[in-house]
């Protein structure tokens, strides 16, 4: 069923209550998502976006109980995702010659997908427009890497909605569809955790991106992206905070994360804790037990961190291998101006501590020498090195 969201404007998308992953297995998903497709109804009809491919029947089915497909007059397709793009199979099956709005490389992106179907594609560029009557117009945006090649928005002038796509959302489920009636811890937290485990590698380009849409002057009241809550009252708070996520972004907390085998390492990872709450007390601290939380929800944590501390033992002249696949992901996320430092226990060979500096500084931290390294479990001796450790990461506190 359509909603109503600005105008001649309707939400024509799906509430996924029930996905609990989301690029395979690579970001959970804890408060529901959406995939939000839009439907324009000026003298032209035009369909912003569709559903994820399992949904692709039931969103034809809905769309037509709501219009007639043949009045659709073009299609503009955001980004080529599956996400956003997977319903088209089915669509073009009824509507054929419907004109498709895209980027040359979303061109590339669906018939990788789907095949060379003949569709008819009328590829865009950054400032291209089309009129849709009554006065409005569509206005293209290349959002390249934000976060695929092929991603762009579309500005609707008049009601002026800016529909982002990727941009600016959150996986978050939202039955009255709005930001301003989401919980706003959630809302807040969810486009956090898109932003850290999604787009963080991209702040680069998002810094320049959102230099250049504040040079297009366009008058936006609305930010209606693909994913979660549409941005209704102040929509210039999400591009705000993304300002800011994207300039090496932290505040003032410590994360400590690792894994262990026989409670060693995590011994010495509770006194690193300990430690730096005592010599930083306004420092917020989070402990992580990299084996059983939420690889995703840590990601996040670590994005607001202005430094973090990682162990593992030393397991067959290696490292644990949850420590391992999680550093890996660390490395895309490309997390800059944080400091790391590292530390696990040993029994024989004992090159963990190495092994970990070496990743965390591949994975672009600036890695102190301080670190603890101890031979079978930790005596108060070894223990008492986390002093040096946490200074050497968080400084000398005022607080102290
Ligand atoms: Fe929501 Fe990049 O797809």
């Amino acid at each position: 069923m359509r909603k109503h969201i600005k105008g001649n404007v309707s939400f024509v998308g799906h509430l996924d209550w029930e996905l609990e992953r989301f690029h395979g297995d690579d970001f959970s998903i804890l408060n529901g998502s959406s995939q939000n497709a839009y439907l324009i109804e000026e003298e032209k009809t035009v369909l912003i976006d569709t559903v994820w491919t399992p949904h692709r029947f039931d969103f034809v089915e809905n769309l037509e109980k709501e219009i007639d497909l043949k009045k659709i007059d073009f299609i503009v397709c955001n980004h080529g995702e599956c996400d956003h793009s997977g319903s088209l199979t089915a669509l073009m099956e009824k509507i054929p010659e419907t004109p498709i709005y895209l980027t040359a490389t979303a061109v590339k992106s669906l018939e990788g997908q789907y095949g060379k179907r003949g569709w008819n594609f009328h590829t865009v560029k950054t400032g291209d427009s089309v009129e849709i009557g009554n006065g409005k117009k569509l206005i293209f945006v290349e959002m390249k890497m934000l976060h695929w090649p092929d991603s762009m928005a579309t500005f609707m002038t008049g009601d002026n909605i800016l529909f982002s796509n990727d941009a600016f959302g959150q996986h978050y489920a939202v039955e009255e569809l709005f930001a301003d009636l989401a919980n706003p811890c959630l809302l807040h937290k969810e486009a956090m955790k898109y932003y850290a485990n999604i787009l963080n590698p991209f702040s680069a380009v998002l810094k320049k991106k959102l230099t250049e849409l504040a040079g297009m002057n366009l008058p936006i009241e609305m930010i209606a992206p693909s994913h979660g809550a549409i941005w209704r009252e102040n929509p210039m708070h999400i591009v705000d905070l993304y300002a800011r996520w994207c300039d090496n972004y932290q505040e003032d907390q410590f994360t400590v994360l690792y894994d262990t085998m026989w409670e060693g390492t995590a011994k010495i990872a509770h006194r690193i804790a300990e430690e730096a709450h005592k010599l930083s007390p306004n420092t917020v601290v989070r402990v992580f037990n990299l084996s059983k939380a939420d690889k995703n929800e840590v990601m996040t944590e670590v994005f607001k961190s202005r430094a973090i501390a990682v162990g593992s033992p030393t397991v067959c002249n290696s490292i644990l291998s949850s420590v391992a696949g999680w550093l890996e992901f660390l490395k895309q996320l490309k997390f800059r101006d944080k400091k790391a430092a590292a530390f696990g226990c040993y029994g024989w060979s004992g090159e963990s501590v190495r092994i970990l500096k070496e990743k965390l500084a591949d994975a672009g931290f600036q890695v102190v020498d301080e670190n603890i390294r101890s031979l079978w479990n930790p005596d108060e001796a070894c223990l008492a090195g986390a002093e040096d450790l946490v200074r050497a990461l968080l400084g000398e506190s005022e607080n102290r």
